[in-house]
């Protein structure tokens, strides 16, 4: 029996698994990705944690018949180059090819948004539909789209970043870690998040939040769901630019579904009743048709599960 490994590579952590040919996730493993220590660290950190899940399995390496990793940045998936991953610290790297030196094994890589879609799309919410559109949100926000059952890759196979569409006002705007202004990731990424619970303790608002260094995305949700305008209005500013993007991006591919995951998307009906009626306010209606709006379902596992179906799914 084949086995394959999916890789979920991203700013915070390194996600591994195993998945039988079907596709089915038999075991799990993650390891800090340490973007500080530099990029010989962080692939050989990748290497390593590829190594310990099988030596953990009840198979062998012989049975390892490939291994795909998602990758949370612009990503050449003709060349199988990382072009650039502010969030893992990667610029120009040919990942695919130091990986398979390293392993001896083929490998496979694309975005970790796109990978992300293609788990949801095959095993998760999006079981059976054709067309759907993924974000990830999370340290970065990503994108994924799946048109007719494939991952749309576009020119150079980086379609679909859709968190650096532009969304917010010039006056509003702040940069990216991309180095352009009002992205999407700006506001509606953790981080953003983050950011702007920050600005607002900075500021002296009257908010139960503290403590600057050490706010999380989480510490915003519960303060939101507690009552807090201050977090209130943050999380729903994050909703706000979604809901518009989607509304966008309706317009442009007329998907079935969008599939909202990530860490972000675990602050339930406070985010997502924003999100869809903002959708609802901004989308022409022939567009909104039929058209839903979901949680992920595999959660952290979309992207190792779409990574390894890089191989058994195309
Ligand atoms: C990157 C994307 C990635 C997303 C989520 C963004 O900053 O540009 O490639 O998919 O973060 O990790
Ligand atoms: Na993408
Ligand atoms: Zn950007």
């Amino acid at each position: 029996e084949n086995v394959y490994v999916g890789v979920d590579l991203g700013g915070t952590a390194i996600k591994v698994g195993i998945c039988n040919e079907q596709g089915v996730l038999l075991h799990t493993y993650e390891g800090p990705t340490e973007v500080s220590k530099g990029v010989d660290t962080v692939i050989s950190n990748i290497e390593k944690y590829v190594r310990h899940i099988v030596e953990e399995s009840p198979y062998s390496w012989e049975q390892l018949a490939g291994v795909g990793a998602g990758v949370a940045g612009f990503t050449n998936v003709r060349e199988g180059v990382i072009v650039l991953a502010p969030n893992v610290g990667f610029k120009d790297v040919p990942i695919r090819s130091i990986l398979e030196d390293r392993l001896g094994k083929l490998v496979k890589i694309d975005n970790d948004a796109n990978v992300a879609a293609l788990g949801e799309a095959w095993a998760g919410s999006g079981n059976g539909v054709e067309n759907c559109v993924c974000y990830t949100l999370g340290t970065g926000v990503g994108g994924g789209i799946i048109i007719d059952g494939k991952i749309y890759q576009g020119f150079s196979g980086m379609a679909g970043e859709i968190g650096h569409t532009n969304v917010v006002p010039d006056l509003e705007a702040i940069q990216c870690g991309c180095g352009k202004m009002g992205c999407l990731e700006t506001v509606s990424s953790a981080t953003g998040i983050i950011r702007m619970a920050n600005d607002a303790v900075e500021r002296g608002d009257h908010t139960s939040l503290q403590s600057v260094d050490t706010i999380m995305a989480k510490d915003v949700f519960d303060a939101a769901k507690a009552g807090d305008e201050v977090a209130l209005r943050i999380v729903h500013r994050a909703a706000y630019y979604l809901g518009k993007s989607l509304a966008s991006v309706a317009a442009v591919l007329n998907p079935e579904m969008f599939i909202i995951g990530g860490g972000v998307s675990k602050a339930g009906d406070i985010l997502f009743d924003e999100v869809r009626s903002v959708f609802a306010s901004l989308a022409p209606e022939p567009l909104q048709k039929g058209v839903t709006i979901v949680p992920a379902t595999l959660g952290n596992d979309a992207g190792i599960v779409g990574a390894a179906g890089l191989f058994i799914r195309s």
